[in-house]
């Protein structure tokens, strides 16, 4: 894949497709009665409201953003809006993981209604993954589903959790247990958004990038690695990016909302990161979700080599591009240590995608071929991650 072109607008979305604001792109997710619109670009925020506005005419909008990210970007949104003549009101949460709970959720609920959102009126989440879930699992249980908007501010957001509709909350049984499938009605992912985020977070986030080329974009990994460095600092680069991430997860909404199938694809790297979280006490000081990513999808490429789906020379590019770009790739890396292969495995276990004790992987026979393992052995497992372990 070559260095992508200056962005242009282009839009085959399903239903009335909008024009793109600003010179940005429009990714569409097609789902039966439900289909949206992504819109992609810099600066996009600022133009927000009449996209925004005309999802429900007359619509009162109810902010959701957290301390962090409303102090940064919703003047901005709020000035929009009023321009737009769209009533807004403002509701912050505590950022971090820690407002994924029943205690914010239920509060979040009680200043919806307090600000008299109706079902004809709109729910906007401005912020990162934690924003974006509980604000969708609000508006999927307000008044039995209100309409949302998702307004993405991470990498991980935009080229992730803010499409495909999947909202939620974590217990202490584990992160997303309490959710709904509910739709945003638009996504608006300002890429501009993005240069405030810390390097950390940035590259965070980029690990879901590379994900899509390691699904089945061979290409998309290749670009990736000649072009990542362009990707961080913003520019034609990170909007393509953005979007080839949103088009991939958008096809595989379309072919399966609800992960009956296929869009567990999307979960290549994740039965291993979460085991990490969890035993790192989702303790962002020492690993974040997109770390934990980093280090999952080089474990799933060498366990597919170990299990001799995958040739070494693919597991060892994967990690070399991880290593480049300044994100984990080994256990090692994960700072105080995340414990032994039974304990690992033991934390695999408790994933919601472990059925009746059996664990399904998503596994590789090359950079670009992931697929679908069901059954795989938890010996294979705890063997492979007692040999990683092993190298020190
Ligand atoms: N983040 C994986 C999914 O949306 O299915």
């Amino acid at each position: 894949m070559s260095t992508p072109a200056a962005p242009t607008a282009s839009t085959s979305a399903p239903g009335a497709p909008s024009q793109a604001i600003g010179r940005g792109q429009i990714v569409p997710v097609s789902l039966e009665g439900r289909s949206y619109e992504i819109h992609i670009g810099r600066h996009l925020l600022c133009e927000a409201a009449g996209l925004i506005a005309a999802l429900s005419p007359g619509a009162k909008a109810a902010i959701v953003t957290d301390e962090t990210v409303g102090a940064l970007h919703a003047p901005a949104l709020e000035a929009s809006l009023q321009q737009a003549g769209l009533a807004s009101s403002r509701i912050t949460v505590p950022p971090g993981e820690s407002s994924k709970s029943y205690a914010r959720l239920t509060a979040l609920c009680d200043d919806l209604l307090a600000a008299r959102i109706e079902r004809n009126d709109l729910v906007i989440a401005l912020g990162g993954g934690v924003v974006g879930d509980l604000t969708g699992f609000a508006a999927a249980i307000l008044r039995r589903g209100v309409p949302f908007v998702q307004i993405p501010t991470s990498l991980l957001a935009q080229v992730d959790s803010s499409v495909g509709g999947k909202t939620g909350i974590n217990t202490s049984h584990g992160k997303n247990l309490v959710g709904a499938f509910h739709q945003p009605a638009l996504v608006i992912a300002d890429t501009a958004l993005l240069d405030t985020l810390s390097p950390r977070e940035f590259k965070a986030g980029y690990a879901e990038v590379v994900k899509y080329g390691l699904i089945g974009d061979p290409g998309f990994f290749d670009w990736c690695e000649a072009n990542w460095s362009r990707i961080i600092a913003g520019g034609p680069e990170r909007d393509h990016a953005v979007a080839v991430s949103c088009r991939a997860k958008a096809a595989v909404v379309a072919r399966d909302e609800r992960e009956e199938g296929d869009r567990a694809l999307l979960n290549l790297g994740h039965t291993f990161a979460h085991a990490l979280e969890r035993l790192t006490d989702y303790d962002s000081r020492r690993l974040v979700h997109g770390e934990a990513v980093a280090i999952g999808l080089a474990l799933a490429f060498r366990f597919s080599q170990s299990l001799g789906l995958c040739h070494g020379q693919d597991a060892l590019r994967v990690a070399r591009h991880l290593d480049a770009v300044g994100l984990p790739s080994r256990l090692q890396q994960v700072p105080g240590g995340v414990g032994s292969a039974d304990a690992i495995v033991a934390a695999m276990a408790q994933d919601k995608k472990v059925k009746r004790g059996v664990l399904t992987f998503i596994l590789a026979r090359g950079i670009g071929r992931s697929f679908i393992a069901p059954g795989v052995a938890a010996e294979d497992v705890r063997a492979f991650i007692a040999a990683e372990l092993a190298q020190g």
